[in-house]
């Protein structure tokens, strides 16, 4: 355990509670939550099956109407054919999925490439189950977007897996099809798993436009497809994600989940059924809240004295470098704290090549954003 550090980003958010309890006027722009309360036609689905006795254990794969409603989005928005009996796992959350996968196919030594910086999750999952994390440097000159070339340079042959993540958490990154198309050339040849997590894919902007990798040509026999419900429609408590991929694959995840977990909470299955069956506009109208926001977040980052921020395509992340502050991004975000209480995530937090980077999350609201971009301003002229 003593290589599974406490999560930097925790850290920041302990700091900015405990700056908010002594009575600070403390904006989290730190954690990567949707504001919004889950719309009402989904707690009115999961309110019901608790009233219909909706209490028990179920299936380990998740009950058959949420699996359905999974397959039947998949087909109808991402053109993938999977078998709701056998080739989808619902879990706690896109994490536990991420988990499963890596306790269910790594030995110990085997190898996971994984673009760095990233969501913590991915290297201390990796790391819980034995293997061993490769960083793929993630460069802003390649618009943060994983190059094949490394890629290949970090191959070995105890690489078992490779994490695909897009849109990219903390860079926003968007890969297209070409990209994707590299990337599944190279796990094609040397056999690999792709982990391609999609939890970000409503999250896109200016035209980008979501791929899964899973669909390109010779991909489906090794991709994990990871999803879930926390990001699209503010559901990160009810902690509901889910796996798919061949029978094979989920055939051996599922064992990890039914010795740890069993099944997710039954009646928030059935809430989920709601999300992916229900009208869609509240999507629609979450994303347009962001897109205003992205605006307002970017035009004023890119406007500050110190900051260069590129243009992220996707997710709800800004991530300018603050190196030509002269400060270490761990310096600016804990000043940004005591003395702006502006909370925000060192890039540093996001593994190595994060580092002169800070992570704003612009799920907040318009208005917090507008007050946390002006304190910041006036703190940053003070370094
Ligand atoms: C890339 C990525 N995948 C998965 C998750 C976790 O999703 P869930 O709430 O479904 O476990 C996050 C949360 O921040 C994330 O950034």
């Amino acid at each position: 355990m003593k290589a599974v550090p406490y999560s930097g980003l925790r850290k920041m958010m302990l700091r900015a509670d405990e700056l908010g309890r002594e009575g600070k006027p403390v904006i989290h722009l730190e954690i990567g939550r949707p504001d919004f309360d889950t719309p009402e036609h989904i707690k009115a689905a999961a309110r019901r099956a608790l009233d219909e006795g909706r209490v028990h254990y179920t299936s380990n794969y998740g009950v058959p109407e949420i699996r359905r409603a999974i397959a039947g989005k998949l087909r109808s928005e991402n053109g993938l054919e999977f078998d709701e009996n056998g080739e989808i796992a619902v879990t706690i959350g896109a994490n536990e999925a991420v988990f499963l996968a890596m306790m269910a196919f790594l030995d110990e030594g085997d190898e996971v490439l994984v673009p760095d910086p990233s969501w913590l999750n991915y290297f201390y999952c990796i790391t819980l189950a034995g293997g061993v994390p490769v960083s793929v440097p993630l460069r802003v000159g390649k618009g943060f977007r994983m190059d094949p070339d490394d890629v290949a340079r970090l191959l070995t042959p105890r690489t078992r897996m490779m994490v695909v993540m897009s849109p990219h958490n903390p860079t926003g990154a968007v890969l297209d099809r070409d990209h994707l198309q590299a990337l599944a050339a190279l796990a094609q040849e040397r056999d690999l798993l792709v982990l391609a997590d999609e939890i970000y894919e409503k999250m896109v902007y200016d035209g980008a436009v979501h791929h899964s990798i899973g669909g390109l040509p010779g991909m489906r026999e090794r991709t994990l497809l990871v999803n879930g419900f926390s990001k699209s429609y503010s559901m990160t408590g009810w902690r509901l994600g889910y796996v798919a991929a061949p029978r094979e694959l989920i055939d051996v995840m599922i064992r990890v989940h039914q010795y740890t977990v069993m099944c997710p909470t039954s009646f928030a299955q059935y809430g989920a059924v709601a999300a992916y069956e229900g009208p869609q506009d509240c999507v629609q109208d979450m994303r347009r809240e962001f897109a205003r926001r992205r605006e307002l977040i970017l035009r004023r980052l890119q406007a500050m004295e110190g900051i260069d921020c590129p243009v992220p395509e996707g997710a709800f992340y800004a991530f300018p470098s603050v190196r030509r502050l002269g400060r270490s991004c761990r310096e600016v975000a804990e000043h940004l704290l005591e003395d702006a209480y502006i909370a925000t995530v060192p890039g540093s937090a996001f593994g190595e090549h994060g580092t002169g980077h800070v992570r704003l999350a612009y799920s907040n609201s318009y208005e917090n954003i507008e007050e946390a971009m002006d304190r910041m301003e006036t703190s940053l002229a003070k370094l």
